[in-house]
């Protein structure tokens, strides 16, 4: 079969390496791809958000299974425009239609879902601008710290956590007032939850569901998670405290409701499902939904499946998702992000990236590259992701952190304390 990778990240390079490795694949296009991509498949320069060029292509190249690695293209519908195809409706596409999707897109939508569905989380209230008196009363009630959440997509920075209240209430009214766009015409307010994080992610046919591995990302651009959110600075699977007895309370109160509140809603639901998630003294509440993989979760999830994730991912399409086997790496998988300097703020782009051949005992997923002549250069914040195996945390986190030191470019910046806190 051939399949079609939409994104360009680290996420997307590692689905497409680890599809390209399954006997049941013959051509692997990602688009539109990264410097990386082309070692496991053929770049395609579309745009994912060109639901019509896509069709186009998917047509030409006689593609079987599309994989939708962003949100914002399954936000916009593109699921909709396949299922909606005479042409297309029987390419096996993964990823929820907007109807599921909204979960991500809509965190009024995810908190009213979850309430419907007793599926633990934070306490919550949502407003708009003409109910500001209204929140302000609501936020009074809270104990510190205020969680401000804009309704809707926001590129990882529409929540704020604020301590001071008249702060928060001042924050409140920027957000409403336009901060975040559309995104923030509505504001979702919670309690906070104190705790740690872990991430679970389900893999869905709409009928079956099975549970991927567990990852830790660590989000802060600062070692010891401290200064600005970035999209991931690494991440760790397992994660120790995620033990036996704490993921059967996720699968309990969490995914088997989450799954069961997708058909009670007629939410024809073929996809992943990423539940970022507190362990508040051993009992999981859910912050958020995701409606595809994380990044760089991804990076450590997806190389300890052993199993044919091909098979896999296509059983979608005829919810045969139970008869597939999965194998899962008991080893530890650890990443560590190479980021560009400045990043998440400004940052140079160009730079010669070197000593990436030199690298044997990681696995390289690139995120920002790109080709230039022969050289691979710096194209992005995020620029590569180094994915290590071990016996323990540090044993993989120390290569990952070894090789990130001999590979080289301008204003190179990472963090050495991935999972350490895990400990
Ligand atoms: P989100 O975009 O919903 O993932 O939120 C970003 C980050 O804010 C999360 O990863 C958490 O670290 C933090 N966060 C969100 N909601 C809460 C909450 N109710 N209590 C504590 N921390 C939160
Ligand atoms: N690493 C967090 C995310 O992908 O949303």
């Amino acid at each position: 079969m051939n399949a079609l990778i939409l994104g360009s990240g680290g996420r997307e390079h590692t689905l497409a390496w680890k599809i390209a490795q399954s006997e049941k694949t013959e051509k692997v296009f990602i688009a539109p791809g990264n410097a990386g991509t082309p070692s496991v498949g053929i770049n395609a320069d579309l745009n994912p958000l060109d639901f019509n060029q896509v069709k186009e292509f998917v047509l030409s190249n006689n593609i079987n299974m599309v994989v939708v690695g962003p949100e914002d293209p399954l936000v916009k519908g593109i699921v909709d425009f396949f299922r909606n195809d005479n042409q297309l409706k029987d390419v096996c596409i993964v990823g929820p239609q907007k109807d599921g999707a909204i979960l991500e897109g809509s965190k009024d939508f995810a908190k009213e879902f979850m309430f419907k569905n007793n599926i633990p989380t934070a306490k919550y209230k949502t407003f708009t601008l003409n109910q500001f008196d209204d929140a302000v009363e609501f936020m009074n009630q809270l104990n510190p710290p205020y969680v401000l959440k804009a309704d809707g997509l926001a590129a990882g920075k529409g929540v704020l956590i604020i301590d001071d209240i008249d702060e928060a209430k001042a924050s409140l009214k920027e957000m409403l007032n336009g901060k975040f766009g559309e995104s923030s015409a509505k504001v979702v307010i919670e309690e906070f939850l104190k705790g740690i994080e872990v991430s679970y992610f389900v893999l869905t046919d709409g009928k079956n569901f099975v549970l991927l591995p567990e990852a830790k990302d660590y989000k802060r651009i600062g070692e010891g998670d401290t200064g600005l959110n970035t999209g991931g600075m690494g991440a760790v699977s397992p994660v120790p405290f995620a033990n036996e007895t704490f993921t059967n309370k996720v699968i309990e109160r969490i995914v088997k409701p989450t799954i069961n509140g997708f058909a009670a809603d007629n939410i024809d639901y073929r996809g992943f499902v990423f539940i970022g998630l507190m362990n508040v003294n051993g009992d999981p509440y859910v912050i958020e939904y995701n409606v595809r993989m994380g990044d760089p979760e991804t990076e450590v999830v997806i190389p300890r499946i052993k199993s044919d994730f091909t098979e896999a991912l296509y059983s979608l399409k005829d919810q045969s998702l139970d008869k597939v086997e999965f194998e899962i790496d008991n080893r530890t998988a650890a990443t560590v992000m190479l980021v560009s300097g400045g990043y998440p703020e400004s940052y140079e782009k160009g730079h010669t990236i070197s000593n990436i051949e030199s690298i044997t005992d990681s696995v390289l997923f690139h995120a920002g590259t790109k080709s230039d002549n022969n050289n691979v250069i710096t194209n992005g914040g995020r620029v590569i992701a180094i994915t290590s195996f071990g016996d323990s945390i540090n044993e993989a986190v120390g290569k990952s952190l070894k090789n990130a030191e001999a590979i080289n470019f301008n204003k190179k910046y990472y963090r050495t304390d991935i999972g350490k806190d895990l400990l």
